[in-house]
């Protein structure tokens, strides 16, 4: 049994790399992440071989009521004996109850929803709103800042490699340093229909602004008619110990877009949630941005269930309390590896290590994957390693992850290029 799994395994990633994408598998190889994904369960993942891997990649974030949470299967189960992806021109019961509830746990006036299918569809979709509805072209982003890449939704990343084969991307767009006020005081007019912002930038490596750098971006919006714009796709949720993470600072956008842990890991679905007075673009033009799939009624029956999850589970508390489990194992790490754990950043269960240089990243992932351990270093930046545990992690596994990070560093520091050389 055990052979025939190792010989599947072989096929599988054969056939990945013949078919879909050969760097794929050999990047992900040299990483140690080229397990074949089979059951999943909780904050857990097994290889096919059998093996179990405690998940700290979670898709970036897309599962965090864990994998397959049995309320949120249930709820699938139940709508799949009456339901399917419903007519998207229609009128559905479904869209109506999960546009209503998004409305009640968002921040302030954010009343209404456009649904779509993905984190990048939901930006393109806040993008054109902010467009259409405040007539100007200008889009202020950040630099390292991740939108997806899709249409416009590209045109607002900020790293080059992912641009670049592409250009021209659209125009009217402009980057500013994530979390200089200066540099955006400088950068926002009267011309800016909207600067699009992660509230804590996830694939740049955990990117925390300073604490009165949001609050400054919101004032200044208004003071030059602009929109907010705040991409949530990776913090919503809970992850950072509030239910989304523009709360830390008070700050309530004029658009926020939410995807990934909506759809609980079982139903892609993606939400642009705007102030109520923004319905005056739709008013004038109900059917101008549509989504077949987006927000279907197999989707909002997942979305919801997972809300009720996040609320009667208290998964927000819960990140809040792992979170500080592990800043204080943080803490014990940073003090015994100085010359490679350079830094933690870190709100709720949303982490980024700092090390030293950027060939560290993989060779974290590798040594962690060995003591069974998935995490995935920061795409736009390799020298930090990113843990997103599921929020429903618990004691014992936190600590089974604190004890491969310390393991892994003790077998790091015994590697050549370890240190502050670059
Ligand atoms: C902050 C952020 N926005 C948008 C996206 C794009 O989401 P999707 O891949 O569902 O289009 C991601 C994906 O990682 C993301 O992290």
């Amino acid at each position: 049994m055990e052979e025939d799994r190792g010989r599947i395994k072989r096929e599988v990633l054969r056939d990945f790399a013949r078919y879909i994408d050969p760097m794929k598998v050999r990047t992900l190889k040299a990483a140690g992440l080229d397990i074949v994904e089979d059951r999943r369960e909780g904050a857990s993942v097994w290889d096919i071989t059998g093996r179990r891997y405690i998940d700290c990649t979670t898709g970036m974030g897309c599962f965090n009521v864990g994998r397959r949470h049995p309320r949120v299967v249930k709820a699938l189960k139940e709508a799949l004996d009456l339901l399917d992806t419903g007519i998207f021109l229609m009128v559905s019961r479904q869209k109506a109850q999960l546009a209503r509830r998004l409305a009640e746990i968002t921040p302030g006036n954010l009343t209404c929803t456009l649904f779509g299918t993905g984190g990048g569809e939901a930006n393109d979709a806040a993008i054109k709103l902010a467009r259409g509805f405040t007539g100007c072209k200008e889009i202020l982003y950040a630099e390292r800042g991740y939108h997806g890449h899709t249409g416009f939704a590209l045109s607002a990343i900020g790293r080059e490699a992912y641009r670049e084969p592409f250009e021209p991307l659209m125009p009217g767009f402009r980057r500013v340093p994530f979390g200089d006020v200066e540099a955006l005081e400088k950068a926002i007019s009267g011309e800016t229909a909207a600067v699009l912002l992660e509230p804590i930038q996830g694939e740049a490596g955990i990117r925390i602004p300073p604490d009165d750098y949001l609050q400054t971006v919101r004032r200044l919006c208004d003071e030059n008619g602009a929109l907010l714009i705040l991409d949530e796709v990776q913090t919503g949720f809970g992850r950072t110990g509030r239910m989304f993470a523009c709360e830390h600072w008070g700050v309530v956008p004029d658009i926020l877009t939410v995807a990934k842990s909506l759809g609980g890991s079982l139903y892609p679905i993606s939400a642009t949630i705007y102030r109520e007075d923004l319905l005056d673009f739709f008013i004038a033009h109900p059917f101008i941005h549509l989504s077949t799939f987006g927000g279907s009624d197999l989707g909002c029956v997942v979305a919801l269930a997972v809300i009720d999850v996040i609320q009667q589970e208290g998964l927000v508390e819960r990140a809040r309390a792992m979170g500080e489990r592990f800043a204080a194992g943080f803490e014990v790490l940073k003090r015994r590896y100085p010359g490679l754990l350079l830094e933690v950043r870190q709100k709720g269960l949303m982490m980024g290590l700092q090390f030293t240089n950027a060939s560290i990243g993989p060779r974290m992932s590798y040594q962690l994957a060995q003591r069974g351990v998935l995490a995935i270093y920061s795409g736009n930046d390799p020298s930090v390693m990113r843990l997103m545990p599921p929020l429903v992690i618990g004691e014992e596994e936190v600590d089974q992850v604190l004890e491969a990070l310390d393991e892994a560093m003790a077998q790091l520091m015994k590697e050549p290029g370890i240190g502050k050389e670059d």
